[in-house]
């Protein structure tokens, strides 16, 4: 059995994969801190995970109903995300490996949200088009193999999950703002503002923060009280352009590559209007279940099968990356 530990933004997550591909436990400690600040602080986050990780191993371990002794194998994310958030995984993780004698997988955190699509009940074989929508990324991704991808496009500015958080926010609606955007836009008209979706942005690439800026405007010449009232037609229109953007790459990606396959997943495909029209593309569509859509461990024990894992005492040079890919 794999057990898995993801810290790489503000949950603190570990889980346990059987040999056959079937989750043991998949636990996820959300740190509600970071509401009051409007978004993650990365110190903060550092510092929870501390707090909490070696609890949430004992979780993920126990509902798996194992112990250290049943574990054949550790991984953990390596990045991209927050270094001093990575650090307490990796270091939790080396400790673990080290103590017990066992191997350890180095884990990108974007393999881990398409190796999501692997596991779970209703696994998703290689080839298909990935589109990976979250609070810190945006990319569409080409999925061939089990062990990568290529990436076809990501977002030149702010994610799709950022351009939600932001504009709820400019709506005076609380952190994160993508389920509440989309409760607010249930009872509105998407049609009732037009906002832009970067169709000049050339490729599979996509931008969000003209659109961003639109939304401003928007509200700045609606003024308070017209902004208050209208605030459903807004948050509609909004969420609408977002969608239309990324659907629009998606399409454009399964044209390109000539796959008929198509996944989601980062939180943004919670999203039920992005699902709907994705569906509408008339491509094999798949989304993960929700708990394996946004930051998990599962999905990092899930590619943790693919890596070639680093005995010890290899492993203990492993460092953090903050960005790009190892
Ligand atoms: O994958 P995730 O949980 O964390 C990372 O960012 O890695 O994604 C969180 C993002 C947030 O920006 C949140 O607003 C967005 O996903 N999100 C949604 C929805 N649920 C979560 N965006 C739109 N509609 C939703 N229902
Ligand atoms: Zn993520």
């Amino acid at each position: 059995m794999i057990l898995a530990l993801e810290t790489s933004c503000d949950d603190t997550c570990a889980a346990v994969l059987r040999d056959d591909g079937t989750i043991a436990s998949n636990v996820i400690s959300s740190q509600g801190i970071h509401d009051r600040y409007g978004g993650v602080v990365p110190e903060v986050a550092s510092r929870h995970h501390l707090e909490l990780v070696n609890a949430v191993v004992g979780d993920a371990l126990r509902q798996a109903d194992t112990d250290l002794d049943g574990i054949d194998l550790v991984a953990v994310t390596q990045g991209p995300g927050l270094v001093g958030a990575l650090l307490v995984g990796i270091v939790t993780a080396k400790a673990i490996a080290a103590t017990r004698g066992l191997p350890l997988a180095p884990v990108d955190h974007l393999q881990g949200h398409v190796a999501a699509n692997f596991v779970g009940p209703d696994p998703f074989e290689p080839p298909f088009v990935c589109l990976l929508a979250s609070g810190g990324h945006t990319l569409l991704a080409r999925v061939e193999e089990y062990d990568g991808f290529e990436v076809l496009g990501r977002t030149l500015d702010d994610a799709a999950g950022e351009a939600f958080d932001k504009g709820a926010r400019m709506l005076g609606l609380p952190y994160p703002g993508g389920p509440a955007l989309e409760r607010l836009a249930a009872d509105g008209d998407p049609e009732a503002f037009t906002f832009p979706t970067a169709k000049n942005v050339a490729g599979l690439d996509s931008s969000f923060s003209g659109l961003k800026t639109s939304l401003l405007y928007a509200i700045r010449d609606l003024g308070e009280e017209e902004t208050a009232r209208r605030a459903a037609d807004l948050a509609a229109s909004y969420q609408s352009a977002i969608v239309r953007a990324l659907v629009d790459r998606c399409e454009r990606a399964l044209d390109q590559t000539g796959l008929d396959r198509l996944t989601l997943g980062g939180g943004v495909a919670a999203n039920g209007p992005l699902r709907a029209a994705a569906e509408r593309l008339g491509a094999n569509l798949h989304v993960p279940d929700r708990a394996l859509c946004t930051d998990n461990a599962a999905m990092i024990a899930s590619a943790a099968r693919f890596v070639a894992p680093v005995a010890h005492p290899g492993y203990l040079q492993l460092d953090a990356y903050a960005s790009g890919e190892r």
